[in-house]
């Protein structure tokens, strides 16, 4: 057998069990590389006599470019055979009915939170309020000045509020500029809700975090009274949590609305007997409400003589507490499963 097809028979037989491109391209340097078999053969030519270089010359001009196009094909096979199997791989079964638990809809996988915002908002959807979303990140304007609280307004202390650098903006440290924001878009009558993230710079403890929920809503129309008021939040009380829930109506002072008040319930923990939840005192604030301040009407562009209003402020995660007997507010955002799947029967 000549050399050039031994060659060729050892090459092809190299080259089938090429697995992967970087196989073919070591095969092609031991072939075609500068020590490579072609070479060599190459070089032996010169110690043949003038046919016989000439013939195998020939021949092994016409092994190289054997090689080149089997090398070629080859990459081209192993390329092809790789998006095969990537497109075996990533098949999608158009058909397949995944569970609903694996998608996560199963009604055991929602949040307490959720679930509240979902009675919450078709409460309030159904008695035809909007539903408005706030940002995270508020001006100085929106969350303080515009409702009632200028600069050096104690009430500002109260709320340790995050300050970006520029001494203007501010994480939102209630939704009540949902209000503010409100009014910019409506024109009277209107009324609107909306539920969100709030932040506040606060030691945590059992009912304390950082980072909390509130529900804002807010009506305007003619004569509304402490009386509308009240009626909307007996039916948010009873949608969400047990109608027979203890409920107090005490002042309160929030400078946006006047006359202002804090709305409590009877801890759902230790019902009255007193806790870590509700401080020993067996209540836990509900909400804070009251009827518009003009000065925040007006704020809004609206006329106080013609038009007036109610607004409650909710404690989202307190109300999740209280109705389903969560003790400490942390896990809330504990992204534990274990602690969503305990509220299936709920
Ligand atoms: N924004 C108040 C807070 O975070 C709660 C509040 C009180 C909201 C009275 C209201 C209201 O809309 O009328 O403490």
């Amino acid at each position: 057998m000549s050399e050039i097809l031994s060659s060729w028979n050892e090459f092809s037989q190299a080259l089938a069990s090429c697995a992967t491109e970087a196989d073919v391209f070591n095969l092609k340097a031991s072939y075609l590389g500068k020590e490579g078999t072609l070479n060599k053969i190459l070089k032996d030519l010169k110690n043949l006599d003038p046919e016989d270089r000439a013939r195998l010359g020939q021949e092994a001009n016409g092994l190289k470019q054997r090689i080149t196009e089997a090398l070629d094909q080859r990459l081209d096979e192993i390329e092809r055979l790789k998006v095969d199997t990537l497109l075996k791989e990533d098949r999608i079964d158009v058909t397949y009915r995944a569970s609903m638990r694996d998608l996560g809809l199963n009604e055991a996988a929602y949040h307490p939170l959720t679930r509240i915002e979902r009675d919450v908002e078709d409460l309030f959807f159904s008695m035809g309020f909007d539903i408005l979303d706030g940002t995270y990140i508020e001006d100085d304007y929106h969350n303080f000045s515009a409702l009632n609280i200028p600069p050096e307004h104690p009430a500002r202390d109260t709320q340790d509020t995050f300050w970006f650098k520029d001494g203007v903006h501010c994480l939102r440290t209630q939704t009540s500029p949902v209000q503010i924001r409100g009014m910019e878009q409506y024109k009277p009558p209107f009324k609107f809700v909306s539920l969100g993230k709030v932040f506040r710079n606060e030691n945590i403890d059992a009912s304390h975090e950082m980072a909390f929920h509130q529900i804002e809503a807010m009506v305007v129309d003619k004569d509304i009274s402490v009386g509308h008021m009240m009626h909307f939040l007996e039916s948010l009380i009873s949608k969400t949590l047990r109608s027979d829930v203890t409920v107090r109506l005490r002042t309160g002072y929030f400078p946006f609305v006047e006359p202002g008040f804090e709305l409590d319930i009877q801890c759902q923990i230790c019902h009255g007997e007193g806790c870590t939840v509700c401080k020993d005192l067996g209540w836990v604030e509900f909400c804070g409400c009251g009827l518009v301040h003009p000065k925040v009407l007006k704020e809004g562009g609206i006329d106080s003589t013609e038009w007036s209003g109610f607004a409650f402020g909710i404690g989202w995660d307190r109300l999740a507490m209280m109705r389903y007997g969560i003790s400490d507010i942390r896990q809330m955002h504990g992204a534990d499963l274990r602690f969503i799947k305990q509220f299936k029967s709920y």
